[in-house]
């Protein structure tokens, strides 16, 4: 079974709480759990993890490079400025998926600018926890012995 890291940053352990009338009322557990019954549906071994310290991000990713383990990320305001996530991120042999609850492009213009786009293979942005949902099938497809 293929394994999945779903990796959350800064202020994301906050959803629920933090401004419902931009992220909604969904909270990061209920996100756990929708990442782990799509994981189970697609035959992904998911595990997610939150934290608000780039160096926790940033060894969470060398572990997926690694051990080759596709990612799910989610940078949140590091997607906008963090070099040393995106130099991470760079080192990942397997599918790199950025997600985004929102879509950054609709919103303020220091979210326009994702320093991480450039080294993902792709993103999913504005669907809410559907953004997760996507980016576990891209991934699902991408590994799956056809290549998708
Ligand atoms: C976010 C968008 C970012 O701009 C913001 O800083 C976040 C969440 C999203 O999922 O929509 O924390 O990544």
């Amino acid at each position: 079974m293929t394994r999945v890291l779903v990796l959350d940053g800064p202020n994301l352990g906050r959803l629920g709480a933090r401004e419902p009338e931009v992220y909604g009322c969904l909270t990061h557990a209920d996100l756990v759990q929708a990442c782990r019954s799509t994981g189970e549906e697609l035959g992904l071994d998911v595990e997610v993890r939150q934290t608000d310290d780039e160096a926790t991000l940033v060894a969470w990713l060398h572990e997926a490079a690694d051990s080759g383990c596709p990612v799910v990320l989610n940078p949140a305001a590091f997607t906008h400025y963090s070099y040393a996530l995106r130099d991470a991120c760079a080192q990942l042999r397997a599918p790199l998926v950025e997600v985004h609850l929102t879509n950054p492009a609709a919103r303020e213009r220091f979210r326009h600018r994702s320093v991480v786009a450039s080294v993902a293979t792709g993103t999913v942005a504005g669907f809410g926890v559907d953004s997760y949902r996507l980016a576990l099938r891209a991934i699902a497809a991408l590994v799956a012995p056809d290549g998708g």
